[in-house]
Parts: C-alpha cells; structure tokens; sequence
C-alpha cells in the first residue's frame, strides 16, 4: 500500500494534493466542489475585509504553457469566509486552510485578531505576494516590511500561520527572506505565487484587460523557479517549518519533483483552472505509479532527497 498521508503543523491530511488559493474557491458552490473532490485539503480564496468585484475583465486567459491573470482579489469578503470555515469546524473539519489577503496591515490585524479570537482551529495562508493591486507592492519583496507585518502579527497571534510568497530569483534574497521567517514562529511557506507583472501578447495586442496587460503567469512557465523557491526554503527554513509547493503542476511527475524539492503538500492553479477538480484524482494516481515504480511507500521516502552532482 502506498500512502500519500502528510502532516503540515498538527494538522494531518489523507494525501498532499490541494488547490491554490485563488482557483475555484471563491463561492460556496467552488468550495463545496473541492470539499468533494479528492483533494487532500482545500484553501478559500484570498480575502479582504470587504467584499471585492475585482478588476475588468478579460483578466484571466488561459495560455499554451500557462496562465495570466490579473484578477484583482475579487472575494465575498472576510466576514463570509470566516463563516465558511466556522462552519467546517462545527462540522468536524479543521484541516482546511483560510488564506487572507488584507490591502493593509491594518486590515490583516483587523482579520487576524477575529480569526485568533474565532472558533477556528485551522490553517491561515497569510498572502504577503498579491502582484495585481495596483499602488499595492507586494511585501514580500519588501524583506524590511515583511519583518514588520511579521512583528505585528506575531506579537498576538498564536494559532497556526503559515505566508505565500513570492518567487525569489537571487540566492541572497532567499537568505534575506529566510532570516527573517526562522524569527517568528511560521508554520509553513508557500511558493510559489505567480511570476507577476509578465506581459503576453497576441498578433498585436496583450490578453488582458487590466494593467495594460500585465499579470501575474502560472503554469508550466514557472515550474523551475516554482521548484528553486521549494528547495530553496526547504533548505534555509528552520525544519519545524514545512514547504508548500506551487507552481507548473500539470502531472504526477511534477507532484513527484515538489516534493523531491522539499515540499510536504503541493497545490494546483492553472490546471485546476483548466480541467477542474477532476483534476486531483489523476494527480494522485500518477504520483502513486512513479512511486510505485521506486518502491517507495509513504512521501518521507523520498522528500527532500533530491539527488546533487
Ligand atoms: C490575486 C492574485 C494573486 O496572485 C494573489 O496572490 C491574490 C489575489 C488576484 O488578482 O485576485
């Protein structure tokens, strides 16, 4: 028998397959379908403390080897998301995870403050790496003020938390960022969001409607750097912290490869965007038949132990 259990936090899940945050978790109905599915946990869509239409649309295409979007947080709002989750509590389930996206700290505090004094015994995404709001920098290219949201937050939250972050592209970035989260006490990462600010065009026009085009790319474009940023953390992190993979899914093979990096969960964005959550049992099959073919039983067999020359 091959088991594809992992554990992030004191939280453990049947197998380590799940959506990105953004992807088909929007509404109650997005939710409902992944809570069926075969995923091993699910995300709700980045909030912010009011309900968001978002930016004009065209502002998602999908594209050959990927995907851009520049969807600009649209979300139900904090209050309805807080709710969603209270309400898998009382149904039994807290092995989800709640990932928050406030435009300021102010708003972050404001929703973590209600999430701490909350029933809610889950998994909080912090997302410090949304790249389509525009006049809003994504922290977690700001190391000084990533260290403090981190200060703030930290100095009353004590349930489990975890951040998104974005890609890193410089080995003295990934030691900045690293330094800093091995401060406080993180329960997970997640890398990567997307390669944001990219530029796509057709014949003579860009697919996107805000930004002049710009958004964010997912997909088989990033998977390389997706795979860098995991075994990059996965190195740097303290080992208490766990890695969540992200980026260039589209098969077993590349669950396989996230998790070889380090990872101990991996998510799904433009494929699941793509095919929907049909998605998540193919996955699983693939990964357990290259696992097969190994020998290996269970994901510690092979974590982390990706071979260097
Ligand atoms: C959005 C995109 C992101 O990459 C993210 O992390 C959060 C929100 C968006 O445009 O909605």
């Amino acid at each position: 028998m091959i088991s594809l259990e992992t554990k992030i936090s004191d939280k453990t899940f049947s197998n380590c397959i799940m959506n990105a945050s953004g992807v088909r978790c929007m509404t109650l109905e997005d939710l409902s379908n992944l809570s069926s599915s075969a995923a091993g946990t699910w995300i709700t869509k980045s909030c912010t403390l009011s309900p968001r239409e978002g930016n004009p649309s065209p502002r998602y295409v999908d594209l050959k080897l990927g995907s851009i979007n520049s969807m600009g947080l649209p979300n139900l709002g904090f209050d309805f998301y807080l709710d969603y989750v209270l309400e898998q509590h009382k149904s039994g389930n807290d092995a989800i995870f709640f990932s928050v996206a406030g435009l300021t700290l102010e708003d972050n505090l404001q929703m973590l403050t209600r999430i701490q004094n909350s029933d809610f015994q889950g998994l909080v995404e912090l997302n410090l790496s949304c790249p389509n709001i525009p006049g809003k920098p994504q922290t977690g290219y700001d190391f000084e003020r990533t260290h403090e949201v981190l200060n703030e937050i930290f100095s009353f939250y004590t349930k489990p938390l975890g951040v998104k972050l974005p890609p890193y592209f410089d080995m003295v970035h990934f030691e900045m960022m690293s330094e800093i989260l091995n401060q406080y006490p993180i329960r997970f990462v997640t890398c990567i969001n997307s390669v944001g600010n990219a530029l796509y065009i057709e014949d003579e026009s860009v697919v996107i409607k805000p930004k002049g085009g710009f958004g964010g790319i997912g997909g088989a474009y990033v998977k390389p750097t997706a795979l860098a940023n995991v075994r990059m953390f996965y190195k740097l992190l303290r080992k208490d912290i766990t890695v969540i993979g992200c980026g260039g899914v589209e098969t077993g093979r590349d669950v396989f490869e996230h998790i070889l990096c380090g990872a101990s969960m991996v998510q799904t964005g433009t494929l699941l965007m793509k095919e929907d959550t049909g998605v998540f049992s193919r996955l699983i099959t693939e990964l357990k038949e290259i696992m097969n073919l190994k020998g290996y039983k269970t994901l510690e067999d092979f974590k982390g132990k990706l071979i260097e020359l």
